[in-house]
């Protein structure tokens, strides 16, 4: 058997439980990471000849998205792990995504990652050796997989930070693509590690929040979080405390149980959330330190490290306020450098923007960049005599260092024009939207919109202090493109879920509808009408 084999020992195969979906049984038959040396293969006899199972899931394990919405171009997703990107890195993203034409574009995504657009299946294979090439992957990021792990996008250069968690999260993402990690999960799985008093990471499924026990600074853990269509809920503390060099093996243990025990017959119940509801959160606790303990003592410390290093915790941490931006120019923790923070409306970006961001970040700074969960990029490791000459580079004018407070933390999902589950043009609505009510109001303070196409829920509606769905409501008779209002969401140290507020605005009433909201609720002031 090799290892990439879905029916290996522990993981259920088609003939253990007769009432699989179909998606499980296209999982069971054939693993996605099998399809990686035929890649080659694939492209030259054409993506209309591929079995839908194979097109639309087993592709994903290689982060290979087909969308309908663009039938033949393809969309990949990276891995950034903790939304860490070199400038070399980046232009070979440019370069990829110069070669699409008019179909190349690429997104900064709420995961800290990016996903490029516009790719033909014959692509695939240089690209992945290309990705290779410059340290870049895009395995396992898409379907029933562990996503891009975020980190403190400040890591390493944050002064305020208690501790850098890029190291955290490489040694986490190298030990879940390793050969102990999973390769059939029942769903998705999130991993986010918190460094810093602002890092947000309730939403993801395990969280690792900066907590001291007995002195010593390691993570308390949280599990659970999730959001989707049916429900949404907030990660809880596990009651448990862990030194920073056991996340990794902590991690695959939660994996391999979740991997074992999760719900593969209803697809809408089988996050983990659902298994902590059917188990008890106790119970949880202990039937993982057991399936570490297990591992452990069958693989070895070097690759399950040392579970009596878990210590019971009572899931007081440190993080204590909402998430910076980062925008704008920020003093490092190193004397005499800086990171700069641009705004990139909705995180679209084109090849020439790729090219330019990593050639500012070359010429300016160390030729690194960090993108955030906000979809923004920043330039880090900028000396005080950069600073002048890169706020003078032209690309400043399109993502700039200083937007007004709607846009500066504004999220959007991708919408319509790529994805097949929107109902609007999510994107191109939020930009113009945000633009109109920029001209109408003036905020003193930043303002957070989260915006998606349906309900999915990819963009975190839930998260915003304002939250945007697409939908559909009547107006005049008919039925035409809205959006469901969601108020309340906060993101400080006691994180509120959005609610409910309007359950279908038509798009061509949503400046009058967040004009009032803004007025009534956040503070804004209505600009006076310029006299003609
Ligand atoms: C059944 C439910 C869901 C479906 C079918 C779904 C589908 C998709 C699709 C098709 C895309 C890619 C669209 C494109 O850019 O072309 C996407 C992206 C994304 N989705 Fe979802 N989604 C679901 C639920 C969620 C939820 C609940 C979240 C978390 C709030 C989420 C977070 C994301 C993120 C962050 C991305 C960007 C890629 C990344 O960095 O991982 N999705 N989703
Ligand atoms: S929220 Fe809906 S429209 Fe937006 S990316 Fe997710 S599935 Fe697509």
């Amino acid at each position: 058997m090799t290892q990439t084999s879905p029916a290996r020992a522990g993981v259920p195969s088609a003939d253990a439980k007769p009432a699989l979906s179909k998606i499980e049984q296209a999982k069971a038959e054939l693993c996605g990471l099998e399809l990686e040396p035929r890649l080659d293969e694939l492209g030259r006899q054409g993506w209309e000849s591929l079995d839908e199972a194979t097109l639309t899931i087993r592709l994903k394990w290689l982060g290979i998205f087909f969308r309908p919405v663009t039938p033949g171009r393809f969309m990949v997703r990276l891995r950034l792990p903790n939304g860490v990107i070199s400038a070399d890195q980046l232009e070979v993203l440019a370069d990829v995504v110069d070669r699409c034409g008019e179909h190349g574009s690429a997104d900064i995504t709420t995961r800290q990652n990016i996903q490029l657009r516009g790719l033909l299946l014959e692509d695939m294979a240089p690209l992945m050796a290309a990705l290779k090439r410059v340290g870049l992957t895009s395995r396992q990021s898409g379907h029933d997989n562990p996503r891009n792990l975020t980190g403190n996008p400040l890591a390493g250069i944050d002064p305020e930070e208690f501790i850098d968690t890029r190291p955290l999260v490489a040694a986490i993402q190298e030990a879940l693509l390793g050969p102990c990690g999973p390769r059939n999960l029942p769903r998705k799985f999130n991993v986010a590690v918190g460094g810093a008093p602002d890092s947000f990471l309730l939403h993801n499924d395990l969280a690792f929040l900066p907590a001291i026990h007995q002195g010593e600074l390691g993570f308390t853990v949280m599990v659970g979080g999730f959001f989707s269509a049916q429900r949404n809920e907030l990660a809880v503390p596990l009651g448990l405390w862990l030194p920073a060099g056991q996340l990794p093996a902590f991690t695959l243990a939660v994996l391999r149980h979740y991997e074992r025990h999760g719900n593969r017959q209803q697809r809408n119940k089988s996050r983990l959330m659902y298994l902590l509801d059917q188990l008890g959160l106790e119970p949880y606790r202990q039937v993982v330190l057991d399936t570490w303990q297990e591992l452990a003592a069958e693989l070895g410390p070097e690759l399950f490290g040392d579970p009596t290093a878990a210590c019971p915790h009572d899931g007081s941490h440190l993080v204590s306020r909402a998430p910076r931006a980062g925008l704008g120019v920020q003093p490092q923790k190193q004397e005499g450098l800086h990171w700069v923070g641009l705004h990139v409306p909705m995180g679209r970006l084109d090849a020439e923007a790729m090219a330019e961001l990593a050639r500012l970040a070359r010429s300016h700074g160390s030729g690194e960049l960090r993108l955030t969960e906000a979809q923004n990029a920043l330039i880090v490791n900028v000396p005080a005599e950069r600073l002048e000459p890169l706020l003078a580079e032209p690309l400043l004018q399109r993502f700039r260092p200083d937007p007004s407070p709607l846009q500066a933390e504004a999220v959007s999902c991708t919408g319509n024009a790529y994805c097949g589950f929107a109902l609007i043009p999510t994107k191109g609505t939020a930009q113009a939207v945000l633009e109109e009510l920029e001209a109408r109001v003036e905020l003193p303070h930043a303002v957070r919109m989260h915006w998606t196409g349906c309900p999915n829920a990819c963009g975190q509606p839930h998260m915003g202090q304002i939250g945007l769905m697409g939908a559909k409501a009547r107006k005049d008779g008919q039925m035409v493109e809205a959006a469901k209002i969601f108020l309340g969401g906060s993101m400080d140290a006691d994180p509120r879920l959005a609610e409910l507020h309007d359950k279908g605005v038509p798009l061509s009433d949503l400046p009058d509808v967040l004009e009032e909201l803004l007025v009534e609720r956040f503070d804004a002031r209505r600009r006076q009408p310029v006299s003609s």
